[in-house]
């Protein structure tokens, strides 16, 4: 018989997870996706902005036990702590703290904080607290659409081709998409292009153009 993989702590996360949900007008979120597995986790966070403490958050796992687990126990410790103190929370910490997750699960664990982080960072970047402020260059756009997501594969639209092509010039970003602008998912795609690249802090202007 296969031995079962969890021990009593990562099922107790994953059967009563905490800080479950999704906050209402939260000031920072994120939605993360695993490149390994097509999983996704979305953290929301509330941050009082006089002690930059984070004074409330929730996620939603679309992920495993494992990423549940990690999820639940990631947002207790980031909970009431400065975001400078809830960005050093790492995957191998509350890996550990589980008791352990098998090996093969690892990346499940990096999902769930790589969703803290980037919660953290939308709040940074949309109140002007990233002091190192690099220019933002072809390989930063790229790297923020791998965080669009095609909710036709569960995957992001770098990697399922729906980007045919995208621009940077003076400021001004353009993503023409691979897909009919009337596409049931053509509008949130678009939104989520601008949410994701318009915090950038030189970027003026985001087009999405569709070209399916
Ligand atoms: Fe996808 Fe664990 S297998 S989050």
């Amino acid at each position: 018989m296969t031995k079962f993989p969890y021990n009593e702590t990562v099922l107790e996360h994953f059967k009563r997870p905490h800080n479950v949900g999704e906050l209402e007008d939260p000031d920072g979120k994120a939605i993360e996706g695993s490149p390994a597995c097509g999983d996704m986790v979305s953290v929301t966070i509330k941050v009082e902005p006089d002690t930059n403490v984070i004074d409330d958050i929730k996620f939603q796992s679309y992920g495993c036990a494992s990423n549940i687990a990690t999820g639940s126990i990631s947002t207790d410790r980031a909970k009431g702590k400065t975001l400078d103190d809830a960005k050093k929370v790492t995957w191998k910490q509350a890996a550990d703290e589980l008791g352990g997750l098998p090996a093969i699960k690892a990346h499940c664990s990096v999902l769930a904080v790589e969703g803290l982080r980037a919660a953290i960072r939308d709040y940074e970047e949309r109140h002007g607290l990233v002091t190192e402020r690099e220019p933002t260059t072809r390989k930063t756009i790229e790297k923020r659409l791998k965080h669009v997501m095609n909710p036709l594969m569960g995957l992001d639209i770098v990697r399922t081709d729906l980007v045919k092509d995208f621009s940077l010039e003076d400021g001004a970003v353009k993503v023409v998409v691979d897909l009919d602008e009337s596409h049931q998912f053509a509008q949130a795609i678009k939104d989520d292009i601008a949410e994701k690249i318009e915090p950038l802090w030189d970027v003026k202007l985001v087009e999405v153009e569709f070209a399916g």
